[in-house]
């Protein structure tokens, strides 16, 4: 059976560094054979999660008026997703936050102890994008609190990493550097 591929565009802009990064993905995706959705997070209506937690125990949220419900049905059965978004306050913007919030019961059951993932044994690619040059991007904690937001809610959730490609320095950039495309390439190659 052919894998599915969810690509999750969380950059508001369609010809940004973080949007340009997921094309080639997407791309490479499609020329390996893969079955890929595409899903642009500005283009929905996705309400704030009210903190009910009803979810912890049904695995569903309460809230069944919003583009939420199809969105939640597309992260279930991709096998891999890959993430776009670009370093907003050395985290994730608030849509991309406000999807893993909505994801919460869905993706991981709470017990008296740990955590317990509802959606082990997919994968996840990060691309993203920040103006901090390297290595002030990590000293500073600019790409690292983005990519430890990221992994807190894919690793509860049971994903494992597959690889993360950065772009730094983005406000001398005007494309993709050609390094940066050839990482994206060999990661979709290890799907
Ligand atoms: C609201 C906002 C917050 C940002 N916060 C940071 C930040 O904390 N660190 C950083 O290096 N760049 C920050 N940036 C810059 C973006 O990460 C950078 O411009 C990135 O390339 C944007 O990606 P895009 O081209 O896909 O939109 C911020 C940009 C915006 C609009």
């Amino acid at each position: 059976m052919k894998k599915k591929i969810l690509a999750i565009q969380g950059s508001f802009r369609n010809n940004g560094l973080t949007s340009s990064m997921l094309d080639f993905a997407v791309t490479e995706s499609k020329k390996a054979g893969y079955e890929v959705e595409y899903i642009r997070l500005h283009d929905h209506t996705i309400g704030y999660c009210r903190g009910c937690r009803k979810c912890f125990e049904t695995g569903e949220c309460v809230v069944k008026d919003d583009d939420m419900t199809w969105i939640s049905k597309s992260i279930k059965n991709a096998d891999v997703i890959i993430l776009a978004a670009p370093v907003y306050w050395a985290n994730v913007p608030a849509i991309v936050k406000n999807l893993f919030d909505r994801m919460s019961g869905t993706s991981m059951e709470e017990t008296d102890t740990f955590p317990k993932p509802r959606l082990s044994g997919k994968r996840y690619i990060l691309l993203t994008a920040c103006n901090t040059p390297m290595p002030f991007a990590v000293l500073f904690g600019q790409t690292t609190g983005l990519i430890r937001a990221v992994k807190e809610y894919f690793k509860t959730s049971g994903f494992s990493c597959i690889g993360t490609v950065v772009c730094d320095n983005t406000i001398k950039l005007n494309k993709v550097p050609e390094a940066k495309v050839k990482k994206i390439i060999k990661l979709i190659g290890k799907i």
